[in-house]
This record gives C-alpha cells, sequence and structure tokens, in this order.
C-alpha cells in the first residue's frame, strides 16, 4: 500500500519546467491537493510514519507557506496543536526571530512567544527541503524557546542540496525525493 501510496503522490505533483526562473524547474505541489486520492494518500503516509514512530509529539510547527496546507490536519490527528512560523511582520504580538540564508540573501522568520512552552516536543513540517536553511532556522527558533524538535517532516527532498547537514540532531521524514 505504502508504495501504491507513493506512486500516486508523486504522479500528482507538477513540474513546471523555467519557474520562476529560466533553468529551474519548480516542484507545484498543490497538485496534490486538487486530487483527493493523492491527498489522502500523503496524509495516510505521513500519518504511517508517525505512528510506527509511536514519539510523544505535543505540537506541530508549520513553517509558511506551505507547512500551513497539510500542518494542521496533522496536529488534527494527532490531537494536539498546529502553531505557525511566519516570515518577518507578519504575526502580532510579541514574537521571537531568526535571521536565515536564502539562496539570494537573507530573511527573517517570526514565531509568537507563549505559543510553545518549554520542554514541549516539537514536530516540524514544511513542503520542501533544499539547502535546509528555512528548516534548520526553524529547528535553531524552537531550541531558542526551550523546546526540543524530535522530527521534522516534508514532502519533497530535493537531493544534491545535503540539506539534512543543517538539520541539527533530528530525526528527518521526507516523502519523496527529487533527483
Ligand atoms: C521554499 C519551501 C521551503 C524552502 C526550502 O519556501 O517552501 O520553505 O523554500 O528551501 P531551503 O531548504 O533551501 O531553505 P520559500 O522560501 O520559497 O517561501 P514560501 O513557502 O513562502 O513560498
Amino acid at each position: 500500500v505504502e508504495n501504491e501510496n507513493l506512486e500516486i503522490v508523486r504522479s500528482a505533483l507538477k513540474l513546471c519546467p523555467n519557474f520562476p526562473k529560466k533553468g529551474i524547474t519548480f516542484i507545484d505541489i498543490f497538485g496534490i491537493f486538487a486530487n483527493a486520492k493523492a491527498h489522502r494518500a500523503l496524509i495516510d503516509i505521513i500519518l504511517n510514519r508517525l505512528s510506527n514512530r509511536n514519539k510523544t509529539i505535543d505540537v506541530v510547527v508549520g513553517l509558511e507557506a506551505r507547512g500551513f496546507v497539510f500542518g494542521p490536519q496533522i496536529a488534527l490527528s494527532l490531537q494536539v496543536p498546529f502553531v505557525p512560523v511566519r516570515k518577518r511582520g507578519k504575526l502580532p504580538g510579541k514574537v521571537a526571530q531568526i535571521d536565515y540564508e536564502l539562496e539570494y540573501g537573507k530573511d527573517t522568520m517570526e514565531i509568537q512567544l507563549n505559543t510553545l512552552q518549554p520542554k514541549q516536543r516539537v514536530l516540524l513540517v514544511d513542503d520542501l527541503l533544499a539547502t535546509g536553511g528555512t528548516l534548520g532556522a526553524a529547528q535553531k527558533l524552537c531550541a531558542n524557546l526551550g523546546c526540543e524538535v524530535v522530527e521534522t517532516l516534508v514532502i519533497i527532498e530535493l537531493i544534491g542540496f545535503n540539506g539534512r547537514a543543517k538539520l541539527n540532531n533530528v530525526e528527518h521524514f521526507t516523502t519523496l525525493f527529487q533527483f
């Protein structure tokens, strides 16, 4: 079933050559969510992984933007809160920040204070792992608030960027590898 589900998810991905720039092939994950069968298959793969690990997760933290698409339903299935990490200036109230490196330049991500409690065990979700700059920074941000990221999870990992090297001592789950 797992292999069948993986194939269903893979075939729902839309590859978009020369987007957003010439020479780059963009992977559009919304093809998965446009297809209820693929959507179901993706969520089943992820929930299956999480139930096999049998780890306590206290909170799901999702990264803007596409970690918001499927993070909340993972949180709902685990019956834990969902908390967003957003780019600078989008979240009201007091926030904790961290700077991170992008392919060109820098950005800042933020999380609202009091959404995470010290010692909570966090599952971090995003759609894609490339250089690992984004997920690695989010891991640090959670650690700065006294939490432990026990698992990171993405739909797609681009092999060749060695993004895992930026993840510090955490179990990581990728649904589909893209070469
Ligand atoms: C993309 C993707 C990840 C990140 C991965 O987001 O959704 O968050 O890049 O790249 P990395 O591993 O090299 O850090 P993007 O920065 O394009 O922002 P968006 O999700 O708001 O569109």
